[in-house]
Protein backbone atom coordinates (compact mmCIF):
# COMPACT_ATOMS: atom_id res chain seq x y z
CA UNK A 1 0.00 0.00 0.00
CA UNK A 2 1.16 3.85 -0.78
CA UNK A 3 1.32 5.91 1.93
CA UNK A 4 -0.50 9.25 1.65
CA UNK A 5 1.83 11.97 1.50
CA UNK A 6 1.45 15.89 2.60
CA UNK A 7 3.07 18.53 0.41
CA UNK A 8 5.71 20.05 2.23
CA UNK A 9 4.33 23.37 1.37
CA UNK A 10 1.23 21.99 3.26
CA UNK A 11 3.50 20.32 5.94
CA UNK A 12 5.13 23.63 6.70
CA UNK A 13 1.98 25.76 7.35
CA UNK A 14 1.17 23.27 9.18
CA UNK A 15 4.19 23.61 11.38
CA UNK A 16 3.87 26.98 11.28
CA UNK A 17 0.62 27.36 12.83
CA UNK A 18 1.30 24.44 15.33
CA UNK A 19 3.90 26.65 16.56
CA UNK A 20 2.03 29.75 16.38
CA UNK A 21 -0.61 28.47 18.42
CA UNK A 22 1.84 26.93 21.11
CA UNK A 23 3.31 30.39 21.48
CA UNK A 24 -0.14 32.22 21.62
CA UNK A 25 -0.77 29.06 24.65
CA UNK A 26 2.45 29.77 26.58
CA UNK A 27 2.50 33.29 26.47
CA UNK A 28 -1.07 33.33 27.35
CA UNK A 29 -0.29 31.70 30.24
CA UNK A 30 2.20 33.94 31.24
CA UNK A 31 0.03 36.34 31.17
CA UNK A 32 -2.74 34.87 33.44
CA UNK A 33 -0.16 34.24 35.87
CA UNK A 34 0.41 38.25 36.07
CA UNK A 35 -3.03 39.24 35.65
CA UNK A 36 -3.46 36.75 38.81
CA UNK A 37 -0.65 38.27 40.71
CA UNK A 38 -1.61 41.75 40.15
CA UNK A 39 -5.38 40.80 41.23
CA UNK A 40 -3.80 39.56 44.26
CA UNK A 41 -1.43 42.81 44.27
CA UNK A 42 -4.06 44.89 44.24
CA UNK A 43 -6.56 43.72 47.20
CA UNK A 44 -3.98 45.10 49.56
CA UNK A 45 -5.78 48.50 49.08
CA UNK A 46 -8.14 47.12 51.80
CA UNK A 47 -5.41 47.08 54.15
CA UNK A 48 -4.67 50.71 53.58
CA UNK A 49 -2.73 53.54 52.13
CA UNK A 50 0.81 52.74 53.64
CA UNK A 51 0.47 49.07 53.32
CA UNK A 52 -0.56 49.18 49.49
CA UNK A 53 2.29 51.73 48.51
CA UNK A 54 4.43 49.53 50.73
CA UNK A 55 3.30 47.08 47.90
CA UNK A 56 4.32 49.12 44.80
CA UNK A 57 7.74 50.23 46.54
CA UNK A 58 8.66 46.71 47.14
CA UNK A 59 7.88 45.26 43.49
CA UNK A 60 10.74 48.17 42.54
CA UNK A 61 13.16 47.38 45.73
CA UNK A 62 13.14 43.47 44.76
CA UNK A 63 16.45 41.64 44.40
CA UNK A 64 18.32 45.23 45.24
CA UNK A 65 21.17 45.52 45.34
CA UNK A 66 22.09 42.82 43.18
CA UNK A 67 20.14 45.01 40.59
CA UNK A 68 19.63 48.63 41.06
CA UNK A 69 16.11 50.05 42.28
CA UNK A 70 13.04 49.54 39.79
CA UNK A 71 15.36 46.76 38.10
CA UNK A 72 13.45 43.72 38.66
CA UNK A 73 10.21 45.65 37.31
CA UNK A 74 12.11 46.44 34.08
CA UNK A 75 13.01 42.92 33.55
CA UNK A 76 9.05 41.74 34.56
CA UNK A 77 8.14 44.69 31.96
CA UNK A 78 10.19 42.99 29.26
CA UNK A 79 8.81 39.72 29.93
CA UNK A 80 5.42 40.92 29.88
CA UNK A 81 6.07 43.05 27.02
CA UNK A 82 7.90 40.32 24.87
CA UNK A 83 4.87 37.76 25.95
CA UNK A 84 2.06 40.67 24.78
CA UNK A 85 4.24 41.11 21.22
CA UNK A 86 4.17 37.14 21.16
CA UNK A 87 0.49 36.64 21.67
CA UNK A 88 -1.18 39.14 19.26
CA UNK A 89 1.28 38.53 16.73
CA UNK A 90 0.55 35.16 16.52
CA UNK A 91 -3.66 35.53 16.89
CA UNK A 92 -2.86 38.59 14.07
CA UNK A 93 -0.58 35.51 12.03
CA UNK A 94 -3.71 33.00 12.51
CA UNK A 95 -6.21 35.64 11.85
CA UNK A 96 -4.18 36.58 8.81
CA UNK A 97 -4.30 32.53 7.57
CA UNK A 98 -7.75 31.67 8.22
CA UNK A 99 -9.03 34.78 6.35
CA UNK A 100 -6.96 33.94 3.43
CA UNK A 101 -7.89 30.26 3.86
CA UNK A 102 -11.95 30.96 3.45
CA UNK A 103 -11.48 33.46 0.86
CA UNK A 104 -10.74 30.52 -1.50
CA UNK A 105 -14.13 29.27 -0.53
CA UNK A 106 -16.90 32.25 -0.58
CA UNK A 107 -19.85 29.14 -0.04
CA UNK A 108 -17.80 27.86 3.42
CA UNK A 109 -20.87 29.12 5.55
CA UNK A 110 -23.00 27.14 4.02
CA UNK A 111 -21.12 23.91 4.89
CA UNK A 112 -21.39 24.79 8.67
CA UNK A 113 -23.09 23.01 11.65
CA UNK A 114 -23.81 24.16 14.76
CA UNK A 115 -20.08 23.01 16.07
CA UNK A 116 -18.88 25.45 13.39
CA UNK A 117 -20.71 28.37 14.45
CA UNK A 118 -19.90 28.00 18.34
CA UNK A 119 -16.04 27.96 17.21
CA UNK A 120 -16.90 31.18 14.91
CA UNK A 121 -18.60 32.83 17.56
CA UNK A 122 -16.13 31.86 20.27
CA UNK A 123 -12.84 32.99 17.98
CA UNK A 124 -15.10 36.39 17.13
CA UNK A 125 -14.98 36.77 20.99
CA UNK A 126 -11.86 36.35 21.70
CA UNK A 127 -10.58 38.69 18.90
CA UNK A 128 -12.52 41.73 19.99
CA UNK A 129 -11.52 40.69 23.87
CA UNK A 130 -8.34 40.80 22.36
CA UNK A 131 -8.55 44.40 20.94
CA UNK A 132 -10.51 45.40 24.01
CA UNK A 133 -7.83 44.63 26.20
CA UNK A 134 -5.23 45.92 23.82
CA UNK A 135 -6.38 48.94 23.93
CA UNK A 136 -7.37 49.03 28.16
CA UNK A 137 -3.98 48.20 28.38
CA UNK A 138 -2.94 51.25 26.55
CA UNK A 139 -5.03 53.41 28.77
CA UNK A 140 -4.35 51.68 31.52
CA UNK A 141 -0.12 51.97 31.71
CA UNK A 142 -0.94 56.07 31.00
CA UNK A 143 -3.29 56.11 33.63
CA UNK A 144 -1.55 54.28 36.52
CA UNK A 145 2.55 53.83 35.39
CA UNK A 146 2.95 57.14 33.15
CA UNK A 147 0.32 59.33 34.57
CA UNK A 148 -0.48 61.03 31.29
CA UNK A 149 -3.65 60.65 31.96
CA UNK A 150 -5.15 61.90 35.29
CA UNK A 151 -8.95 61.23 35.32
CA UNK A 152 -10.46 63.00 38.88
CA UNK A 153 -7.48 64.84 39.20
CA UNK A 154 -4.33 65.08 41.60
CA UNK A 155 -2.05 61.86 40.83
CA UNK A 156 1.39 61.53 41.84
CA UNK A 157 4.30 58.74 41.13
CA UNK A 158 4.37 56.73 43.86
CA UNK A 159 0.87 57.53 45.57
CA UNK A 160 -0.51 54.60 43.90
CA UNK A 161 -3.55 54.85 46.60
CA UNK A 162 -3.30 57.93 46.08
CA UNK A 163 -3.98 57.96 42.37
CA UNK A 164 -6.76 54.97 42.30
CA UNK A 165 -8.69 57.05 44.87
CA UNK A 166 -9.11 59.54 42.76
CA UNK A 167 -9.72 57.84 39.14
CA UNK A 168 -12.26 55.67 40.77
CA UNK A 169 -14.66 58.48 42.04
CA UNK A 170 -15.65 58.94 38.47
CA UNK A 171 -18.14 56.61 37.26
CA UNK A 172 -17.00 56.09 33.72
CA UNK A 173 -13.65 55.34 34.74
CA UNK A 174 -15.32 52.24 36.61
CA UNK A 175 -16.86 51.06 33.38
CA UNK A 176 -14.14 51.21 31.43
CA UNK A 177 -12.56 49.04 33.89
CA UNK A 178 -15.76 47.13 34.28
CA UNK A 179 -16.19 46.56 30.60
CA UNK A 180 -11.97 45.87 30.11
CA UNK A 181 -12.85 43.23 33.09
CA UNK A 182 -15.47 41.36 31.49
CA UNK A 183 -13.94 40.91 28.42
CA UNK A 184 -11.11 39.43 30.47
CA UNK A 185 -12.75 37.04 31.90
CA UNK A 186 -13.94 36.22 28.72
CA UNK A 187 -11.01 35.91 27.05
CA UNK A 188 -9.83 33.70 29.96
CA UNK A 189 -12.60 31.41 30.28
CA UNK A 190 -11.70 30.35 26.28
CA UNK A 191 -8.18 30.95 26.41
CA UNK A 192 -7.28 28.35 29.38
CA UNK A 193 -9.46 25.70 27.95
CA UNK A 194 -8.07 26.40 24.52
CA UNK A 195 -3.72 26.74 25.57
CA UNK A 196 -4.87 23.39 28.14
CA UNK A 197 -6.40 21.78 24.65
CA UNK A 198 -3.24 23.30 22.42
CA UNK A 199 -0.82 22.19 24.73
CA UNK A 200 -2.16 18.38 24.66
CA UNK A 201 -3.10 18.58 28.10
CA UNK A 202 -6.93 17.84 27.77
CA UNK A 203 -7.98 14.25 27.68
CA UNK A 204 -11.53 12.48 27.98
CA UNK A 205 -12.38 12.28 31.54
CA UNK A 206 -10.72 15.42 32.92
CA UNK A 207 -12.57 17.68 30.31
CA UNK A 208 -15.25 18.69 32.81
CA UNK A 209 -12.90 19.67 35.52
CA UNK A 210 -10.98 21.68 33.32
CA UNK A 211 -13.88 23.35 31.93
CA UNK A 212 -14.85 24.43 35.83
CA UNK A 213 -11.41 25.43 36.80
CA UNK A 214 -11.35 27.97 33.78
CA UNK A 215 -14.81 28.89 34.84
CA UNK A 216 -13.64 29.43 38.72
CA UNK A 217 -10.23 31.56 37.08
CA UNK A 218 -12.11 33.65 34.87
CA UNK A 219 -15.00 34.70 37.37
CA UNK A 220 -12.82 34.93 40.02
CA UNK A 221 -10.38 37.41 38.53
CA UNK A 222 -13.25 39.42 37.58
CA UNK A 223 -14.33 39.77 41.44
CA UNK A 224 -10.93 39.86 42.36
CA UNK A 225 -10.08 43.05 40.51
CA UNK A 226 -13.39 44.81 40.54
CA UNK A 227 -13.72 44.54 44.02
CA UNK A 228 -11.60 47.41 45.04
CA UNK A 229 -12.59 50.43 42.18
CA UNK A 230 -16.53 48.75 43.31
CA UNK A 231 -15.88 49.68 47.04
CA UNK A 232 -13.95 53.20 46.27
CA UNK A 233 -16.41 54.24 43.99
CA UNK A 234 -19.01 53.47 46.48
CA UNK A 235 -17.07 55.60 49.22
CA UNK A 236 -16.50 52.34 51.12
CA UNK A 237 -12.33 53.10 51.70
CA UNK A 238 -11.04 55.80 53.69
CA UNK A 239 -9.88 58.73 51.63
CA UNK A 240 -5.84 59.62 51.12
CA UNK A 241 -4.00 61.59 53.56
CA UNK A 242 -2.68 65.02 53.35
CA UNK A 243 0.86 65.61 51.39
CA UNK A 244 2.57 66.19 55.23
CA UNK A 245 1.38 63.48 56.97
CA UNK A 246 1.77 61.39 54.12
CA UNK A 247 5.42 62.57 54.07
CA UNK A 248 5.73 61.33 57.59
CA UNK A 249 4.34 57.96 57.51
CA UNK A 250 5.72 57.07 54.64
CA UNK A 251 9.04 57.65 55.75
CA UNK A 252 7.91 55.69 59.36
CA UNK A 253 7.56 52.34 56.97
CA UNK A 254 10.48 52.87 54.69
CA UNK A 255 9.34 54.02 52.03
CA UNK A 256 11.56 56.81 50.12
CA UNK A 257 11.31 57.37 46.54
CA UNK A 258 13.89 60.18 47.23
CA UNK A 259 15.78 60.36 43.84
CA UNK A 260 14.35 57.23 42.45
C1 LIG B 1 -9.57 46.84 38.44
C2 LIG B 1 -8.55 46.46 37.74
C3 LIG B 1 -7.15 46.99 37.86
C4 LIG B 1 -6.63 47.94 38.71
C5 LIG B 1 -7.34 48.74 39.79
C6 LIG B 1 -5.23 48.06 38.40
C7 LIG B 1 -4.34 48.92 39.02
C8 LIG B 1 -3.04 49.11 38.64
C9 LIG B 1 -2.12 50.07 39.25
C10 LIG B 1 -2.48 51.01 40.39
C11 LIG B 1 -0.94 49.97 38.61
C12 LIG B 1 0.35 50.76 38.89
C13 LIG B 1 1.08 50.04 40.00
C14 LIG B 1 2.34 50.73 40.40
O1 LIG B 1 2.47 51.94 40.25
O2 LIG B 1 3.21 50.01 40.90
C15 LIG B 1 -1.09 48.96 37.58
C16 LIG B 1 -0.11 48.57 36.69
C17 LIG B 1 -0.31 47.68 35.65
N1 LIG B 1 -1.42 46.95 35.40
FE1 LIG B 1 -3.14 47.04 36.39
N2 LIG B 1 -4.93 47.19 37.38
C18 LIG B 1 -6.08 46.53 37.03
C19 LIG B 1 -6.24 45.58 36.04
C20 LIG B 1 -5.27 45.22 35.14
C21 LIG B 1 -5.45 44.26 34.08
C22 LIG B 1 -6.75 43.51 33.81
C23 LIG B 1 -4.27 44.20 33.41
C24 LIG B 1 -3.89 43.38 32.22
C25 LIG B 1 -4.74 42.88 31.37
C26 LIG B 1 -3.35 45.10 34.05
C27 LIG B 1 -2.07 45.33 33.65
C28 LIG B 1 -1.21 46.20 34.25
C29 LIG B 1 0.13 46.47 33.77
C30 LIG B 1 0.77 45.84 32.53
C31 LIG B 1 0.68 47.40 34.64
C32 LIG B 1 2.03 48.08 34.50
C33 LIG B 1 3.02 47.59 35.48
C34 LIG B 1 4.19 48.56 35.39
O3 LIG B 1 4.96 48.41 34.46
O4 LIG B 1 4.27 49.48 36.19
N3 LIG B 1 -3.99 45.70 35.10
N4 LIG B 1 -2.37 48.46 37.65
Amino acid sequence: MTKATVPSKKRSALTTTVFMKRMMAISGIVFLLFVLFHAYGNTHYFEGEIAYDHYAYFLRELLVPILPFGGFLWIFRAVLALCLLAHVGSAFHLWHRNVKARGNDPYAVKKSNAEYFASRYAMRTMRWGGVILLLFIIWHILQFTTLHLTPGGRYEHGRAYMNMYYGFQLWWVWLIYAVALVALCLHVWHGVWSALQTLGAIRGSVIPFVRLIAFIVAFGLFFAFMCVPTAILLGLTPEPMDAATYAVEAANAGINWMGK
